[in-house]
């Protein structure tokens, strides 16, 4: 029972591996990322002074692609040969690790406890680093408060061109709120035929209570083939950009 379990968890790293974003990856596919990176370039901080360099990426609940997003965000910006740090702060549950294998043990929980070092992953060729979650703390959202974490983004972002900010479900946890207060914006994430628009209208609010910069809202797996679906669906046109990337037209 054991082994069939191991089984299906190392199928579904598999199949998650496949869904990131590479220059082999199917034309929609591609293109629905490269106009999500075309928008949060255009994207400006809450006092216009600039554009965002550092991006929190969270949803409603769990498993509607933010982990998936947050990776794909950063593989397109560094596509472009920007310098690009992916940070898995989910200490809920951290999947950056197993989506990219790294090897390290160790992550952003071990650096704002002080226990280690920042240890960074280097995995594509790309110049695209990623920062795990390490060993889980029992006081996530403490940690996360932390000015030590907000030195940490800011020192981030003046090294790197872009910072990518992997969060929990915002209408879960506290977690993504705090992270927004100190990332030039956020990105909400909502699936096509799960996230419901109270849920989706719950985590614009929670952004916004906690005076985040609510950059957009990436609509996440939308069937293309059902145009009338599509026109339905509001999230897109209301908060500036609509990005889809559908299991099914990923078949060529
Ligand atoms: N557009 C998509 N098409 C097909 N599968 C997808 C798509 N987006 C996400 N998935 C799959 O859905 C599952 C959940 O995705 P992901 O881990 O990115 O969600 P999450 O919101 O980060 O979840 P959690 O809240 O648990 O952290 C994964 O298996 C992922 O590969
Ligand atoms: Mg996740």
């Amino acid at each position: 029972m054991k082994k069939s379990n191991n089984k299906a968890a190392a199928e579904a790293i598999t199949v998650n591996r496949r869904r990131l974003l590479n220059n082999d990856a199917p034309f929609a596919m591609k293109e629905a990322y490269v106009k999500l990176r075309t928008s949060l370039m255009f994207c400006m901080t809450a006092d216009k002074a600039r554009p965002c360099k550092t991006f929190a990426v969270t949803s409603a609940k769990p498993s509607e692609g933010k982990s998936l997003t947050a990776a794909n965000i950063a593989i397109s910006y560094a596509m472009l040969g920007k310098r690009v740090l992916l940070v898995d702060a989910d200490m809920r549950k951290p999947t950056q690790r197993r989506l990219w294998k790294v090897e390290l043990s160790t992550g952003l929980c071990d650096y704002l406890a002080k226990i280690w070092q920042l240890e960074l992953a280097k995995v594509t060729e790309l110049p695209l680093w990623i920062v795990c979650t390490g060993t889980i703390p029992p006081n996530p959202s403490e940690l996360l408060s932390s000015d030590r974490m907000k030195s940490f983004v800011e020192s981030c972002a003046d090294y790197y061109d872009y910072v990518i900010i992997d969060t929990p479900p915002i209408n879960t946890v506290a977690d993504a709120q705090i992270i927004s207060t100190f990332v030039d914006g956020v990105v909400l994430v909502a699936r096509s035929g799960n996230t419901t628009a109270d849920e989706l209208n719950a985590a614009t609010a929670a952004v916004r209570r906690a005076g985040g910069n609510l950059c957009g809202v990436v609509l996440n797996g939308l069937n293309m083939k059902s145009v009338k679906y599509a026109s339905k669906y509001k999230y897109g046109d209301k908060y500036g950009y609509r990005y889809s990337y559908s299991e099914s037209y990923g078949a060529k």
